[in-house]
């Protein structure tokens, strides 16, 4: 054995096996030395019995094989245990002086088609109309004039377009939007509903096995950019919606719960062209300057 190596025992497997990416370069030998750390201190803290080791290799090894290019079950995995929100949370963080974000989410997989301001997204007849409609803003409050608001939502029953080729029109519920001069913008569209997270794979066995529902509360994705500002990704969330308050990917802040109140005036309603009464949602999205998010 060469000089200052230790073998391989209980007591000190984890620096063991760190000791091995000495050459590695400085980052990758940081975040590989936490890593072993800490799942060889959790292999030692629950003292993982063969089978359970081989359940997990089984359980991996499915998730791997129910990814491709239009579902990857990995990030559902790392959404269903919290970690997306943390990689997200920790990687935009805000000071509280901007808007919050939250998981992109695996149904921004088609780009969004540009749609001028008053437009509808929702291209079928279903759901209650619901305006959409605020300002995007700096954190000093200056008006953001052009930004981009490429958005998206599930429909009435609660599915994206992608999930239903042939029942849905394509591109339903989706929308590119450009801000006016003032940074406003509004656009037209149905109130959605909850759904469920796919929870036909690894990722649902594990939630049932755990008594979990793959439920996530009603919300509208949006990812609101802008030259000279950090892009932000995020919800906003109805506030009436069930599971606001056990979302099964943890994606659920406070800041962007919104109330959607019916508004019932005829003129507002022809105005908008929807129709009488209708819902109102209202969400100001607040970015960063580049500059400050550094
Ligand atoms: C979504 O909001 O579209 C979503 C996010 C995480 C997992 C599944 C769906
Ligand atoms: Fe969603």
């Amino acid at each position: 054995m060469e000089e200052g190596a230790a073998r391989f025992s209980e007591q000190r497997s984890a620096e063991v096996v760190a000791a091995s990416f000495a050459s590695a370069d400085e980052r990758l030998r940081r975040v590989l030395t936490s890593f072993v750390h800490h799942l060889h201190a959790f292999v030692k803290d629950v003292e993982l019995a063969e089978r359970e080791w081989e359940l997990a290799i089984d359980f991996l090894t499915r998730t791997g094989q129910r990814s491709d290019d239009r579902r990857q079950e990995f990030i559902l995995l790392s959404d269903v245990l919290g970690v997306s929100m943390l990689v997200e949370t920790i990687n935009h963080r805000t000071g509280g002086r901007s808007t919050e974000s939250t998981v992109l989410g695996p149904f921004h997989m088609v780009a969004s088609p540009p749609r001028a301001l008053g437009d509808t997204i929702a291209l079928e007849g279903k759901g209650t109309p619901c305006l959409v409609s605020g300002r995007v803003t700096g954190a000093d409050g200056e008006p953001v004039p052009g930004a981009r608001l490429d958005v998206w939502q599930a429909n009435a029953d609660g599915f994206y377009d992608v999930q239903q080729p042939g029942v849905q029109s394509e591109l339903n519920l989706r929308g590119l939007f450009t801000a006016d001069a003032d940074g406003g913008y509004w656009f037209r569209s149905i109130v959605p509903r909850y759904y469920p997270i796919p929870d036909d794979g690894p990722v649902g066995e594990l939630l049932a096995a755990t008594g979990r529902h793959p439920y996530r509360p009603a919300h509208l994705h949006f990812i609101v950019s802008a030259p000279g500002y950090r892009p932000v990704t995020t919800h906003v969330f109805v506030a009436d919606s069930p599971y606001l308050d056990s979302d099964a990917v943890f994606g659920v802040k406070d800041s962007l719960i919104r109330e959607v109140p019916e508004v019932d005036d005829p003129d507002r309603a022809a105005a908008a062209g929807l129709p009488n009464p209708f819902r109102s949602l209202t969400f100001d999205p607040v970015l960063l300057r580049e500059a400050a998010a550094d």
